[in-house]
């Protein structure tokens, strides 16, 4: 049986106001490119936005790393990214490190998340996608999903998931990875995901091995070497008939985090879940946001989008996110609203240090 690859690469190629949103005219351009590779290398597509991040779903026969696919996307974001810098919108191209493509977008400044699945008799599938965060933003809701069972029942009371779930955890300084089978060792798995900034769940797998979710990984920061804005990650999730339904799926965002990034990837801020129409950053640049955009997937087809959280059910987290926003705001330049120093992004500390280097005087004994 063909299995059918999904696959959700976004990147930053320039926004307007500032860093707020991706114009419609590059939405147009970036979905016609699209759509003139389906029936050709693709099988379907779907283009969105949230915020200033330009997000390209496809689905195609060509499996996951495909030099074909990802060349594709990368021919988008820099046609896109020329037209952005002739509109001279702003931050534009800041996603595209690198000028020569070499096969595969990781590393180049595009995130990337992708799955090859044989499909079942229907597969429902769950978009996520996210602005002014990192990609450990992730982590708390895929615990929460596909290892708590007080969010999932199905993890009790559904024999095709009462084995529970394999994480696999990389660590994106080292560029290593380590699997987790949990329950039984769900404790040490939050040792290492409870510090998002290092550890990111890459994928979560069932014990029969069948792929339940796949994020982007990419940390621009340590691509880069040096700030070149926050990482936005993206994440897919399978659900129904032996995963977690997609109520079970969608539950932890009625709940409000706290994740990094936000203004200048320097912040702590809520992590708040909006309709389509709300997938603009706005206050102090933000609150962070995330959209969930739900698919059938027949035949490599996409039925859908459905908007997920553009419903009163998430109208109490909103409302909650926006309170927490004007708690963390009120700190200003203190802790723990900015991130600790090795953390931020933005930072003009080595250049105060050199200045006031010689005021610094020994405090007697
Ligand atoms: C965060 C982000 C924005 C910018 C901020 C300053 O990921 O994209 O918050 O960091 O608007 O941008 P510059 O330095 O370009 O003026
Ligand atoms: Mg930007
Ligand atoms: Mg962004």
């Amino acid at each position: 049986m063909v299995k059918t690859t999904v696959s959700l690469i976004k990147a930053d190629i320039g926004s307007f106001p500032g860093h707020s949103r991706i114009h419609p005219q590059l939405l147009e351009k970036a979905q016609k490119m699209l759509s003139e590779a389906e029936g050709k290398v693709l099988t379907d597509s779907f283009v969105t936005h949230c915020g200033d991040d330009l997000e390209l779903l496809m689905t195609h026969t060509k499996g996951v790393d495909s030099p074909e696919i990802h060349k594709l996307a990368w021919t988008v974001f820099t046609e896109c990214a020329a037209l952005a810098k002739k509109m001279k919108l702003y931050g534009a191209g800041q996603d595209i490190l690198s000028d020569a493509f070499s096969g595969n977008v990781k590393g180049m400044g595009p995130g990337v998340a992708e799955m090859e699945f044989e499909e079942r008799g229907s597969d429902p599938l769950l978009c996520f996608m996210a602005d002014k965060t990192e990609p450990g933003a992730w982590n708390f809701y895929l615990y929460k999903v596909f290892a708590d069972p007080f969010n999932t029942s199905g993890l009790v009371i559904d024999p095709g998931m009462h084995e529970g779930f394999i994480f696999e955890v990389h660590d994106v300084v080292e560029k290593r990875r380590i699997m987790f089978r949990t329950p039984e060792e769900s404790y040490s798995l939050l040792v290492y995901i409870g510090a998002p900034s290092r550890y990111v769940v890459k994928h979560v797998f069932r014990k029969d091995g069948l792929i339940a979710a796949s994020t982007s990984t990419q940390r621009l920061s340590l691509i880069a070497g040096k700030y070149v804005g926050k990482d936005d990650p993206v994440m897919m999730i399978r659900a129904q008939s032996g995963l977690p339904a997609v109520g079970e799926v969608i539950e932890p965002f009625a709940t409000p985090i706290i994740v990094a990034g936000w203004m200048r990837g320097s912040h702590h801020g809520p992590f708040m879940p909006v309709g389509l129409c709300d997938a603009n950053c706005t206050r102090f640049d933000g609150p962070p946001r995330v959209i969930c955009l739900g698919f059938q997937v027949a035949n490599g087809k996409l039925i859908g989008p459905v908007d997920m959280f553009d419903d009163v059910a998430f109208d109490r987290v909103r409302s909650r996110c926006n309170e927490l926003a004007d708690i963390l705001r009120a700190h200003g330049p203190f802790e723990p609203h900015r991130l600790s120093l090795s953390e931020m992004e933005y930072t003009t500390l080595p250049g105060v240090e050199k200045e006031l280097k010689h005021r610094w005087e020994k405090i007697p004994e």
